[in-house]
């Protein structure tokens, strides 16, 4: 197994409960570390490019909306198939799915409000890291 770096977002349901703690405690207490963290509030562009993969979706428009509707918390996560552990760690997409013990079972509201992105594969998370932290700001 090779250690890699994935990109996680806490969304803006879980930091307007005050629960971005728990949320980082279940990826600690997985093995992965945190190398880089930051919270921000985007704006409609900002949001409408990180999220352009599903600009033809039916769900697009009520996306961008619901990830400018407060702040979120961008991470780097690093540790043994990150990718992969950070998935298992949150849980299917839409709660409803997601097994016991998982991120989004515990604290996803909906399927739009659902606590938490990770990316889907290495080369997803190469783009997304690069996309929203400079190589200054991931300390190892
Ligand atoms: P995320 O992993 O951030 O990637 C895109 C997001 O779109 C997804 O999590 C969901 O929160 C949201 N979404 C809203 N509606 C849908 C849908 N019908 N199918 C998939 N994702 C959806």
């Amino acid at each position: 197994m090779a250690i890699e770096r994935t990109f996680s977002m806490i969304k803006p349901d879980a930091t307007k409960r005050n629960i971005t703690g728990k949320i980082i405690s279940k990826f600690e207490d997985a093995g992965l570390r945190i190398v880089a963290q930051k919270r921000v509030h985007w704006n409609k562009e900002q949001a409408g490019e990180f999220y352009a993969v599903h600009k033809e979706r039916p769900f697009y428009g009520e996306l961008v909306d619901f990830m400018i509707s407060g702040p979120i918390v961008m991470q780097v996560l690093e540790g043994e198939d990150a990718v992969a552990a950070n998935r298992k760690i949150m849980g299917a997409t839409n709660p409803e799915d997601a097994d016991a013990g998982t991120i989004r079972k515990e604290f996803a509201e909906s399927l739009e409000a659902n606590s938490v992105h990770g990316s889907d594969s290495p080369e997803n998370a190469a783009l997304e890291i690069a996309m929203c932290f400079d190589e200054s700001e991931i300390v190892g």
